[in-house]
């Protein structure tokens, strides 16, 4: 079937199911096109907890998913692939994390949205790219921070902040393939193009940035700003909605340091079209979480949002 008829036979199934669709901007250009709502890890929490419908299909990869469970428990809640994992989130083995913590029990512990349920479950409070900087600055100056799993976004957040955190030293692999040699060498053919990167991305590449921002700032950044021009230093998923909004801009996906397709998300990537239709279709593969797990990685998951909403 192509990709015309498919997105067809999704829509009818859409209604058939009271399903709706939630997308990252990481994944594939058609399956943006087939969704209710796009958007970065926060946006796509909040569509998920406010969401009435009785399916909601979560083209992103399992950590969303399975926030978008947590959030709202009673939905049924469908990925296309179930091994749309995350490189970060695999950085950070529940039992290991246990440890660590449980080494700094005076620390407060915040986790970037992308880890385990089980990881929330042992953390104070859940931040994303897009309130990080909030969240870190509700914690009272007295009290030591933990910041888990990605250690670019830690380091980054610990200049922005000017607060000391003890770092997970977890990475997400796709962010740090970025090469700042490439990057000044495509500056060096596009001098009047802006550089803008995603914070997962490593220090030295940061310091170049003429932006730095989760998603969908990026993406309003480079279709608002007055700059006509961009290297976008991010998983280049993002460019689809650029090119929509403002077609006329030009806007440059970043290379990698070897050449190869790594600034492509293998996990993300993992999710196609048809996968969209087959879960609609069969409601499978399903997130099952315990409830006792739910209440518990409910909590900071909640307090984030409080304290991103004041
Ligand atoms: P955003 O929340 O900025 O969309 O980031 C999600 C992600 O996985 C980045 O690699
Ligand atoms: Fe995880 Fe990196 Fe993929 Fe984002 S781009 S989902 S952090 S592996």
């Amino acid at each position: 079937m192509n990709h015309i008829n498919l997105q067809k036979k999704i829509s009818q199934l859409k209604k058939k199911r009271d399903a709706v669709i939630l997308a990252h901007y990481y994944q594939e250009s058609e399956i943006q096109d087939v969704a209710d709502f796009l958007g970065d890890s926060l946006a796509l929490a909040e569509a998920a907890q406010k969401s009435e419908a009785s399916v909601v299909l979560f083209a992103g990869v399992h950590f969303m998913a399975e926030t978008a469970k947590i959030l709202n428990p009673t939905q049924t809640v469908v990925i296309p692939s179930l091994e749309a994992g995350c490189s970060l989130a695999d950085s950070c083995p529940a039992d290991k994390f246990k440890e660590f913590v449980d080494q700094h029990p005076d620390h407060t512990v915040i986790s970037y949205i992308n880890c385990t349920a089980e990881v929330k479950a042992l953390s104070d409070i859940i931040c994303t790219s897009s309130n990080a900087e909030k969240i870190i600055r509700s914690v009272p100056e007295s009290k030591p921070i933990l910041f888990a799993p990605d250690y670019n976004l830690g380091r980054y957040l610990m200049k922005k902040t000017g607060r000391d955190m003890l770092l997970w030293k977890g990475t997400c692999i796709v962010h740090v393939t970025f090469s700042l040699k490439e990057i000044q060498q495509l500056k060096l053919k596009h001098p009047g193009a802006q550089i803008i990167a995603h914070p997962e991305c490593e220090e030295s590449v940061l310091v170049v940035a003429d932006f730095i921002g989760s998603t969908t700032a990026l993406i309003r950044y480079a279709t608002e700003s007055a700059s006509k021009e961009f290297i976008v230093v991010t998983e280049p998923g993002v460019l689809h909605q650029m090119q929509k909004l403002v077609p006329h801009k030009i806007y440059i996906p970043a290379p990698n340091n070897s050449g190869c397709a790594c600034n492509l998300c293998p996990h993300m990537k993992q999710n196609t079209l048809e996968k969209v239709y087959l879960a609609l279709e069969n409601l499978q593969p399903e997130i099952d979480l315990e409830p006792d797990l739910i209440e518990r990685a409910r909590r900071p998951l909640v307090r984030m949002l409080e304290i991103y909403s004041k």
